[in-house]
């Protein structure tokens, strides 16, 4: 599939990315000498079979591991140089990740778990919750908004999720197999949710999935094995 045109704004850029894991005397290589630029408003899926290296790029992009070697900047920021005050900063305001397993707090309602993020960004309060309930609403969850996760289904965890994710506004959204808890139906929700947020709001999404239901949204599907891109 085409690289993104030069007339992109590159919000990622990657060279020679490399991650290597020293557990125990054991050496392990996560990420192998990865090149990958991803132009503003694309859509694009990560894919490879388990332990080829997904979590651990979008782990890499999202600011919450360094890699061990190679260049990487992500939304203007050069991740391997920035300091731990730019990390965070970057995390809050850059980038909104997901997860297979939803990672929702269970004491917390839909708003407060979705509020949380802007809040401890520091944004007022009565400000927060208002951008909350829109894009609660947004995501379908407008009745759901003063329960717990533990009574919410698998769909609507990962519905709040993705709010909570957008909260902050950030440009670039990460999702790590945020289909896989899923069934089809609810898969197929999350999926049209998450290539909406790309083609009507402009989101740059990366989303790691074994499936094969975000392929026909998806502007490049790049593969990767044993931590190579091939
Ligand atoms: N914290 C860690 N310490 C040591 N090795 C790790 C660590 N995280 C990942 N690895 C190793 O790095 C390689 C890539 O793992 P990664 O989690 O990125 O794979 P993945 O493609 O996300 O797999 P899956 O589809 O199962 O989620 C694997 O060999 C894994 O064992
Ligand atoms: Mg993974």
């Amino acid at each position: 599939m085409p690289r993104p045109s030069p007339a992109v704004e590159l919000l990622i850029v990657a060279r020679d990315l490399s991650r290597i894991y020293h557990t125990g005397g054991t050496r392990v290589t996560g990420l192998d000498h990865v090149d990958l630029e991803v132009g503003a408003g694309e859509m694009v899926l990560l894919k490879g079979v388990s332990g080829s290296g997904k979590s651990t790029l979008l782990a890499l992009l999202a600011g919450l591991d360094r890699p061990t070697s190679g260049m990487l900047h992500v939304a203007g920021l050069d991740l391997r140089k920035a300091s731990s005050a730019q990390l965070t900063l970057f995390r809050r305001r850059k980038v909104g990740m997901v997860f297979q397993s939803f990672n929702l707090l269970p004491t917390l309602t839909v708003l407060e778990n979705v509020c949380l993020p802007a809040l401890l960004a520091g944004d007022p309060e009565s400000e927060v919750r208002k951008r909350a309930q829109t894009w609660i609403e947004s995501m379908g969850l407008g009745s759901r908004i003063h329960h717990l996760p533990g009574e919410l289904s698998g769909g609507e965890m990962q519905r709040t999720a993705i709010a909570r994710a957008l909260i902050n506004d950030p440009p670039i959204l990460l999702a790590d197999e945020p289909t896989g808890n899923l069934d089809t139906d609810n898969g197929r929700t999350v999926v049209r949710l998450l290539a909406d947020l790309n083609r009507s709001h402009g989101r740059t999404v990366i989303m790691a999935t074994h499936g094969d239901l975000a392929d026909a949204f998806a502007t490049r599907i790049v593969r990767l094995q044993d931590g190579k891109m091939v």
